[in-house]
């Protein structure tokens, strides 16, 4: 059920530079919420729209925020301190279909963070990537106690291989069986990993992002076209099937 939660903030530290690690208590939204799945957060009175996040970690009762401050709202909210307390609507949108096997993730900075949420809950290796390690590093220890094996890719060759995770992504999938392909990152990224799961008829989701007011369903500001017609990211998503949303022609 959607609710509006008012949870304290345990920690909100700095994980890398501008990435945010927030932790807040919040028992029953943690209880509830799906891999994949989002929230609302109300920076402040001052912020009229609140700001969609996706749910890192709903472990012990706590749930986990990842979040690059890029604007006004994430800078203001990696102000608040430990001890106040947030307004947070969830959980949001569909998440993650749950299947039978091992899932491979893909992720591309600040897309792994609702792969984090999947790697908790499903059997899953985790194919990660960034510019540089200062990227991956921390996604690193993040992912060790959940996901089996740990692929990296930076863009610098500084940690892991050289390149992007599309050139690792074929000899992964050729080496292991996996039931599904689960992505999140860049748009260009996304579409060339269901290429590739595609050849390998592999079933791909996909977590989309879009700008967003209500969050609900209500506005259509976050609409887009799909193979099924216009679909809202915020209620029909934000995960789709890769093939409902990307032709690759
Ligand atoms: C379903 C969903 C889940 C998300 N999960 C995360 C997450 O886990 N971690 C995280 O760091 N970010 C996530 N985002 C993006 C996050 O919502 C935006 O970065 C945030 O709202 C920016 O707010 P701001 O006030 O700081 O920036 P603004 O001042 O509003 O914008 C600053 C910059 O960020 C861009 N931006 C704003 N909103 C979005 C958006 N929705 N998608 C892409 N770019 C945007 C703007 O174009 C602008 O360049 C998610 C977005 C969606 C839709
Ligand atoms: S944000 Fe309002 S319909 Fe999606």
């Amino acid at each position: 059920m959607i609710k509006n939660f008012i949870a304290e903030i345990i920690l909100n530290e700095e994980v890398a530079e501008k990435v945010f690690r927030l932790t807040v208590d919040a028992p029953e939204l943690a209880e509830q919420a799906r891999a994949g799945q989002f929230v609302q957060v109300k920076i402040s009175d001052d912020f009229t729209l609140r700001r969609p996040l996706g749910i890192a970690s709903t472990a012990g009762g706590h749930v986990k925020i990842f979040y690059r401050a890029v604007g006004r709202g994430t800078e203001v909210l990696s102000r608040q301190r430990a001890g106040e307390r947030l307004e947070i609507l969830g959980s949001l949108g569909n998440g993650f279909t749950p299947r039978d096997g091992k899932i491979l993730l893909v992720g591309g900075g600040m897309g792994l963070a609702p792969l984090l949420c999947a790697a908790e809950k499903f059997s899953t290796d985790v194919l990660m990537g960034g510019r540089t390690s200062n990227e991956v590093t921390f996604w690193q220890k993040e992912f060790r106690p959940h996901a089996e094996e740990i692929f990296v890719t930076t863009d610098d060759g500084s940690v892991g291989k050289y390149g992007f995770v599309t050139d690792a992504l074929p000899e992964i999938l050729s080496a292991k069986n996996y039931a599904a392909v689960f992505t999140c990152g860049p748009e260009i990224m996304m579409r060339g990993v269901a290429r590739l799961a595609r050849e390998k008829n592999l079933p791909c989701e996909v977590s989309f992002e879009k700008r967003m007011a209500c969050g609900l369903g209500a506005c259509l500001s976050c609409s887009i076209d799909t193979a099924k017609g216009r679909r809202k990211v915020c209620k029909d998503g934000p995960i789709f099937n890769a093939d409902e949303v990307f032709d690759y022609d």
